[in-house]
């Protein structure tokens, strides 16, 4: 199958870059599910725009360093922040519903870390649903959306530094090749690599291992944000609590009621999120049960309708007022390094949305910033394709020599690559767990030189591939990296060290020429 742009993955960034191409091009948007399975699908809160009397995209800009520990580009932050009124606007005169206040204005809620109120939402929690919708119906180009389509490599020609396509697996098992004059990498972050997890359950690092593998550079992977407040359910967590829970006053407690941020940041409750979750885990360390107290706020089922519907299915008494939480892995800060408009490193092959690193969200991501990026990336791309040549890269040659057919691991199950990662690169890391962790990766011949041969393997093992290379990179870095700073938290080195701050972990393997 040929396409002038192929994308893979189908979250906000994808429908953003599809709807924003012109008629004349050809896309396809190949998914690993259904197309609304994506993390912007499960999106609650909304997202961040300086849209209030008050506010100013500098204040936006200040919020999104200051949550980022300024390991952020700060041109990047400027120039996303200053355009996000302009995307709301763009989007609710188009006849995308935000929720409004009784005089017809955008409703604007609190989150973390904000020094505004500046969160646009829409159906009350249902934000990212609502704003998906939106862009599918209103799509009118020429898009082909295949689902179930598992891509596991992507074309490159290794003498010229260029992609060309993809190789997937379709859902009747047969293999196919997608040629493509532009190839984008949308497919999220790799949530579902930890036990507790609020992404949904196909996001397992799959782009950023596709990306990696084909000699794309990756920085920032020890960066992974922890939602503080995921409800917590028989040991296990079920699903997000939006912060705007607690932007609407929402206190966590203990069960003796005492309350859990009151002395630990001057934000309290809305602290940026890595400080909300390592206090929350100290306490759950302790074998103490943390609660988000929600019986102040009065209209709750109406501004939540999502929550309270998994709190219900969950069996908890929302009269009570009391839900249990934990915090879990929520986004991925680093990813495949790209400029501006999505160019990774690989001519003709780009990313966007969670599964790049552009430096907006530094160490730790400040909340609604990721609708965001996804919209303003999917955007910038679109431009950029639009004047780029519809060619094909003729000549084929991939890095084949790399692989070993004779080599075939048997992969651990997923639950123990999930309950690994979430104890020896979760909230709190150290050295000896790090470095025992990388060890058992190593096992599985998971490294920086070897490249396991995908033709004959089925897909349930080449996402565990997928997610043992992540992991790997993830490990890596965070060993790395010998300081604490926003998502990473090291129990060896504590205290954030000014030579890191602007320092990045990259990884790109060298690929053989043919
Ligand atoms: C939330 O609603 O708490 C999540 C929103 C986000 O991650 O930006």
């Amino acid at each position: 199958m040929d396409a002038d742009v192929l994308i893979i993955g189908s979250g906000i960034a994808s429908l953003q870059l599809a709807k924003k191409l012109s008629t004349d091009l050809n896309v396809i948007i190949l998914t690993k599910s259904q197309a609304e399975m994506s993390n912007s699908y499960l999106a609650q809160g909304g997202i961040a725009a300086s849209m209030g009397d008050s506010d100013d995209y500098r204040k936006h800009a200040l919020d999104t360093l200051e949550a980022g520990r300024f390991h952020n580009n700060p041109e990047v932050v400027a120039e996303m922040t200053r355009a996000a009124p302009s995307l709301i606007n763009e989007l609710w005169h188009d006849g995308c519903r935000f929720d409004e206040d009784t005089a017809g204005k955008l409703a604007l809620g609190m989150e973390g870390a904000h020094s505004e109120k500046r969160i646009v939402h829409s159906g009350g929690d249902t934000t990212g649903k609502q704003v998906m919708n939106y862009l599918t119906e209103t799509m009118t180009n020429n898009i082909e959306i295949i689902e179930n389509v598992f891509v596991y490599e992507l074309m490159v020609n290794t003498n010229t530094n260029q992609c060309f396509g993809a190789k997937g697996i379709l859902p009747d098992g047969t293999r196919s090749e997608f040629y493509s004059a532009h190839t984008v990498i949308a497919t999220g972050g790799c949530g579902k690599l930890f036990a507790y997890s609020s992404s949904a359950s196909t996001i397992t690092g799959d782009g950023i291992a596709l990306a990696y593998l084909a000699g794309a550079s990756i920085s920032d992977m020890e960066f992974i944000q922890f939602h503080p407040t995921l409800l917590y359910v028989n040991g296990k967590t079920v699903g997000l609590i939006s912060e705007a829970v607690r932007g609407d006053g929402a206190r966590l407690v203990t069960a003796s009621g005492e309350y859990v941020m009151e002395k630990v940041h001057p934000y309290k409750d809305l602290a940026p999120r890595h400080i909300v979750s390592q206090t929350i885990y100290q306490y759950l360390s302790k074998g103490e049960t943390v609660y988000l107290d929600i019986s102040m706020i009065a209209n709750f089922q109406e501004r939540f309708p999502s929550i309270t519907k998994m709190c219900v299915e969950q069996g908890i008494d929302l009269q009570k007022g009391l839900l249990p939480v934990a915090p879990g892995s929520h986004f991925l800060m680093g990813g495949v390094d790209t400029d501006l408009y999505g160019r990774t490193t690989v001519h003709n092959l780009y990313a966007i949305g969670e599964a790049a690193c552009t430096g907006f969200h530094g160490a730790n991501r400040l909340a609604s910033n990721s609708l965001l990026e996804g919209l303003y990336m999917g955007g910038k791309l679109a431009k950029l394709l639009q004047k780029s040549p519809k060619i094909k890269e003729q000549c084929i040659k991939t890095d084949n020599k790399e692989r070993n057919p004779n080599f075939s691991p048997i992969f651990p199950e997923k639950a123990e690559i999930q309950r690994r990662m979430m104890e020896n690169v979760g909230i709190v890391r150290n050295e000896i767990n790090l470095r025992m962790h990388l060890q058992w990766l190593e096992e599985f011949g998971i490294s920086d030189r070897f490249k396991l041969s995908l033709e004959n393997k089925s897909i349930e093992e080449i996402e565990k591939y997928f997610m043992l290379m992540t992991a790997f990179l993830i490990t890596k870095s965070a060993l790395e990296r010998k300081e604490s700073r926003g998502g990473h938290f090291r129990s060896d080195y504590p205290v954030e060290r000014d030579e890191w701050m602007k320092k990045k972990v990259s990884f790109k393997r060298e690929r053989t020429k043919e």
